[in-house]
């Protein structure tokens, strides 16, 4: 058996466990909007009328129970996922009109919910939702040359601001443009992603977390170790965030640059996988303590297995290297379908105190990686 039939196969059967737990546990979170299981129960960020981003009804993860929903789905062809998913799609309405506080990560919140929705049943209502999306994440564009990321908060002045994981959101104006065959999004894409080629993009293929540019100018004014160790230190979902979202732009373009570039990262990625498989927080932390992130491993192998497709000649280095983290998650992962969450090696950020937790959004992109694998994943960035 060659490797790929053994990673079809091995992603088949890792299936099978997502439909044991995921049977279960979608029944008792159907009414919840979860962000994370807390000793093994989900939260709920959809209740309690708060629509604040900082925690509430419009906190940048919650398009991604809807989008565990629609990945299993498509996976299934249960419906009771898809009326599980339409219920966050729904409430996240409420997001569009209280609208202060909303901010890049509309990607995260409305492709794997209302745009996953568009792609698997055409619902107009669901297109709308991600139009809008879509006007939001265009109206953060700075013609100075960046996407600004985060609104000022804590006193501090963030208009020059763009960080990497907007790699990932930039999917959501490639959608818009491919959708209304405007090229405006597409445009606004790119500019953004040869930005951060050139400013977050290191020469040994390792990425910042935050570049802070003059807002008028565009000029560099300097960068921030953000969630990661130290500034010039490495955040490994930051690594993530950049192969996953170049390889994402290059499917999205063509262009031969942006796919180097998600090539670049990942020969980083690869060279610092530990032995075990589990990623830490940071790659340039030190041994102790040990905090891992399930999340950056699982985002990375998405972004992996993109590659794996796309580039022939380094698909089997590409494969092997998600499939190592990928059964690292699968061995220290809950599978015990009277608990909510899977992955338990979550951080938050390296000098937080949330450490080896669990987030939903590890969940979702381990979920994505399988099913990738298995050949049966909706197409979402
Ligand atoms: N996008 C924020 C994070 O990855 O934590």
């Amino acid at each position: 058996m060659d490797q790929k039939d053994s990673a079809r196969r091995w992603g088949a059967a890792v299936s099978e466990k997502f439909r044991a737990k995921l049977s279960a546990v979608r029944e008792r979170s159907a009414e919840k909007i979860p962000a994370r299981a807390v000793n093994g129960v989900h939260d709920d960020r959809g209740d309690g009328g708060d629509y604040t981003p900082d925690n509430g009804l419009c906190w940048w993860t919650n398009g991604f129970w809807a989008g565990m929903m629609w990945q299993m789905y498509r996976d299934t062809g249960d419906e009771r996922y898809a009326q599980i998913a339409r219920r966050t799609e729904h409430r996240l309405d409420a997001c569009f009109e209280s609208f202060l506080g909303l901010h890049h990560d509309v990607g995260f919140m409305w492709l794997p919910s209302a745009v996953a929705d568009w792609r698997l049943t055409g619902s107009a209502d669901s297109r709308r939702r991600g139009l809008h999306a879509a006007g939001l994440l265009a109206g953060r564009f700075n013609p100075a040359g960046f996407i600004r990321a985060w609104n000022d908060s804590y006193g501090k002045d963030t208009r020059g601001w763009a960080i990497i994981d907007c790699m990932l959101n930039l999917s959501l104006l490639y959608w818009a443009s491919e959708e209304t065959k405007d090229p405006r999004f597409r445009h606004m894409a790119e500019i953004h992603a040869d930005t951060v080629r050139k400013n977050f993009v290191r020469p040994d293929g390792s990425v910042r977390h935050i570049v802070e540019f003059d807002p008028e100018t565009g000029a560099f004014v300097r960068d921030y170790g953000g969630q990661g160790l130290a500034r010039g230190s490495a955040w490994t979902r930051g690594q993530s965030w950049g192969l996953y979202g170049f390889a994402n732009s290059f499917r999205h373009t063509g262009r031969r640059d942006y796919l180097e570039t998600s090539c670049k990262i990942a020969d980083y990625f690869i060279a610092h996988i530990p032995e075990d498989g589990k990623i830490p927080v940071d790659f340039d932390q030190p041994a102790q303590p040990a905090w891992r992130d399930d999340i950056a491993a699982a985002a990375a192998s998405g972004g992996l297995i993109e590659l794996a497709r796309t580039v022939p000649e380094k698909s089997e280095e590409y494969l092997a290297a998600a499939l190592k983290m990928l059964r690292a998650l699968d061995a220290t992962a809950d599978w015990n379908p009277e608990t909510d969450g899977i992955l338990r090696d979550c951080s938050a950020d390296y000098h937080g105190s949330e450490h080896n937790v669990n987030f939903v959004y590890g969940d979702y992109f381990f979920l994505e990686a399988v099913l990738k694998l298995k050949g049966t994943e909706l197409f979402i960035w």
